[in-house]
């Protein structure tokens, strides 16, 4: 210090000898140049990097750094290394659903994979700051996963599974986030349960079990469910109409019942012939039937139409697909276009046709 005041001494006597016209400036100039001169001389010069001068014989570290013997040292061998903040021994808590994040000098704290601030800020600093929460991939619009998949979320993630009668197609794991669906053909796999007497029928994401042509289901099930059990479909009961007194109305009934005790829903199409040729011999020979009233002829009529009616109708459950059509010499012509299931519509028709009130009234 004595020696840099000597110094700056030899300075303003040469420049006095020279700018002899500014001699007062220049000792205000002096001022903060001795001010600078005391700092300067007390800092120590060999203070390693990342530290600076404590005084004219210790360093500080900077903020973040730490040396062997401490924050400030004196020895010139020590040198100022960063602290790691997330280390065992740090006093840094980031908190729950966190990670800490050393950086040189300095740390941050962020969020775990999964988890966000509520505010959607990406760092803080401090356990008191910590807000990490569940992100709700499944929710937040991300659609993170394949259409055909159903997004799960869980805790510090989501995951992308196949629903429930679907399977990853080949190739795609049933895993986190590229799980590509296929409806699984339960009905070609061994895991159906289906009961001997139904048919498998293979659906988007699930299967049924339908009665076989010429079965229907037991009583107490249902078809199209998957414990669905049947047995074969038996001969419809027809009823004549009560209290019509006709030997020929009786002939026909019992030749009815005749086909009926016979009957097999394998040869359903046979005894529907059977049952349209009866039907049209009995009106190509009404016998004693013409001497009924004509209220009770009436009543004949639309007794056996719509009875008629009901039991092909029935009849039709046994028959395979497509559209069938019956010929008869006097011109009774039945066709049944054969959907299975789709028969309401053609029995509404034929309701119509034969108001139910006027068979109620027939009965009575
Ligand atoms: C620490 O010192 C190194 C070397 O001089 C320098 O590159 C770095 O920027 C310093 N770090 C800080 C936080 O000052
Ligand atoms: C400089 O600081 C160190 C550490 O605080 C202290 O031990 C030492 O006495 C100081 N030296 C001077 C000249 O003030
Ligand atoms: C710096 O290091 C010293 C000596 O190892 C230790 O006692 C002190 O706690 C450390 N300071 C910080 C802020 O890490
Ligand atoms: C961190 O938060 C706690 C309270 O949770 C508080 O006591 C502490 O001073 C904070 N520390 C810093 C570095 O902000
Ligand atoms: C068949 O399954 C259906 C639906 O699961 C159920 O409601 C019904 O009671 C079952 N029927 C029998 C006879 O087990
Ligand atoms: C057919 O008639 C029989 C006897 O009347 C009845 O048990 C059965 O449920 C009917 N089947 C259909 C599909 O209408
Ligand atoms: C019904 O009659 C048509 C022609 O009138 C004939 O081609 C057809 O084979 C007959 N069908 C039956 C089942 O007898
Ligand atoms: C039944 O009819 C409806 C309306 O015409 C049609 O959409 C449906 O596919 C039919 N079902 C079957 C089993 O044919």
């Amino acid at each position: 210090m004595v020696s840099s005041m000597a110094g700056l001494a030899g300075v303003c006597t040469m420049r006095n000898g020279h700018l002899w016209l500014l001699p007062g400036l220049l000792m205000l100039l002096l001022l903060p140049l001795r001010a600078a001169a005391q700092k300067t001389s007390d800092c120590a010069r060999w203070c390693p990097p990342n530290s600076t001068c404590a005084n004219a014989t210790a360093c500080r570290c900077s903020p973040g750094f730490n040396s062997s013997s401490g924050v400030i040292f004196t020895s010139l061998l020590e040198i100022c290394e960063d602290i790691n903040e997330c280390g065992p021994l740090s006093a840094v808590s980031c908190g729950k659903f966190a990670d800490c994040q050393n950086t040189e000098g300095s740390y941050y704290c962020t969020c775990i994979p999964g988890y966000e601030l509520a505010s959607g800020a990406r760092m803080f600093k401090n356990e008191s700051e910590n807000t990490c929460q569940d992100v709700n991939e499944c929710t937040s619009g991300q659609n993170p996963c394949h259409s055909s998949a159903h997004c799960l979320n869980i805790i510090s993630g989501y995951k992308c599974r196949c629903r429930p009668g679907w399977k990853p197609i080949p190739g795609s794991p049933n895993g986190p986030s590229n799980t590509v669906c296929e409806d699984v053909d339960e009905c070609s796999s061994m895991q159906t349960t289906c009961h001997k007497s139904t048919i498998c029928i293979n659906a988007v994401g699930s299967y049924k079990c339908r009665c076989r042509r010429g079965w229907e289901p037991k009583p107490g099930f249902q078809d199209n469910q998957l414990n669905t059990t049947c047995e074969e479909m038996s001969f419809p009961t027809w009823t004549p109409p009560p209290r019509i007194k006709s030997q020929r109305l009786s002939h026909f009934f019992e030749r009815v019942q005749g086909l009926g005790r016979h009957f097999k829903p394998a040869l359903a199409q046979d005894t529907i012939q059977d049952l349209i040729q009866v039907v049209d011999e009995l009106l190509q020979t009404p016998e004693d039937l013409e001497t009924l009233s004509r209220s009770d002829q009436h009543c004949v009529a639309t007794s056996l139409l719509g009875g008629l009616e009901d039991v092909l109708r029935n009849l039709s459950q046994a028959l395979p697909s497509g559209t069938l059509t019956f010929n008869a010499s006097a011109g009774t012509e039945g066709e049944r276009n054969s959907e299975r299931g789709n028969t309401s519509r053609g029995s509404e028709r034929g309701r119509r046709r034969f108001p139910t009130e006027q068979r109620a009234r027939c009965g009575a």
